[in-house]
């Protein structure tokens, strides 16, 4: 995660960026502070990226690439505003040691449109990654990739329109009825039908049978954009269509106020960076 230190909005890039808006920088951090807290309470690491002045989306960490079993493959921006971080993730990364760090050819922008379930990379395109990103990872992460596709400029990156609850081996508890409560049959996953073209919504209904299909008001609050250790999902808390599905699923709902980040068309997973 990044501190919200140097967060504006100074340009437009989606439609949620009203630069009419001024962003209340002292509360995006105390929200932020929250969300850092709120995982670090559920007994996740948290490491901090250190804010740009220049680069007022890096609060937006998600954004910076896709980390699979220590490979890194790294985002390249769609928009030059935000072309610098991937920089600073790239030095990030290196510092760190990952086992594999390779900077994107086609643009992607890493978490934001790349999502990972027990079986397969789930890639959107339309917007922001480009159409020839999806085999790129595919050939990177030697997994196979889902490419999808995004039709509503609202849900602009993957990662607002769906989100993967689990790795599918939650559920392995017994129901009583010698069946699992959830999972065995692969990862669940969260969606909002309206933001996928009808081809890939499709495919979604397909892949995912059992998805929770989520609404447009809480879509439009951008409650799929949402972080899950498999068990708690931390997703904004004006999404409250969501709490009942995820709870008769068995997992436990963590809402949290990014209501200042909203403001760049962001949330809960446009914060998080996972390290897998
Ligand atoms: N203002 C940023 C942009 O438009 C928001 C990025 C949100 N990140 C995300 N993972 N969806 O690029």
């Amino acid at each position: 995660m990044c501190p919200p230190e140097h967060f504006r909005v100074t340009y437009s890039i989606n439609p949620w960026m009203d630069l009419s808006k001024p962003v209340d920088v002292r509360l995006a951090m105390a929200q932020w502070s929250d969300l850092r807290d709120c995982y670090r309470s559920l007994g996740h690491t948290v490491d901090e990226l250190t804010p740009h002045p220049d680069l007022p989306d890096l609060v937006f960490t998600a954004n910076g690439g896709l980390v699979l079993e220590d490979r890194v493959l790294g985002a390249r921006f769609a928009h030059p505003e935000r072309y610098g971080e991937a920089t600073v993730h790239e030095e990030w990364h290196r510092e760190r040691g990952c086992v594999e760090f390779q900077r994107a050819q086609h643009t992607n922008e890493g978490e934001g449109d790349f999502a990972v379930t027990d079986r397969w990379l789930l890639a959107g395109h339309g917007f922001r990654s480009s159409p020839l990103a999806p085999q790129e990872a595919q050939e990177f992460f030697g997994r196979p990739v889902i490419a999808l596709g995004l039709v509503n400029p609202r849900f602009y990156h993957l990662d607002t329109a769906l989100c993967v609850l689990d790795d599918g081996t939650a559920g392995d508890g017994a129901d009583g009825d010698g069946g699992s409560v959830r999972g065995r049959e692969g990862s669940t996953v969260m969606y909002y039908p309206g933001a996928f073209s009808p081809g890939s919504r499709a495919v979604l209904e397909r892949l995912f049978p059992d998805a929770i299909v989520a609404e447009e008001a809480d879509a439009l609050a951008l409650g799929l954009n949402a972080v899950s250790d498999g068990h708690h999902v931390v997703l904004p808390q004006a999404a409250v269509g969501l709490l009942e599905p995820l709870r008769e699923r068995g997992f436990e709902p963590v809402p949290v106020d990014l209501s200042e980040l909203l403001k760049a068309g962001g949330s809960v997973k446009c914060c998080t960076a996972e390290l897998r």
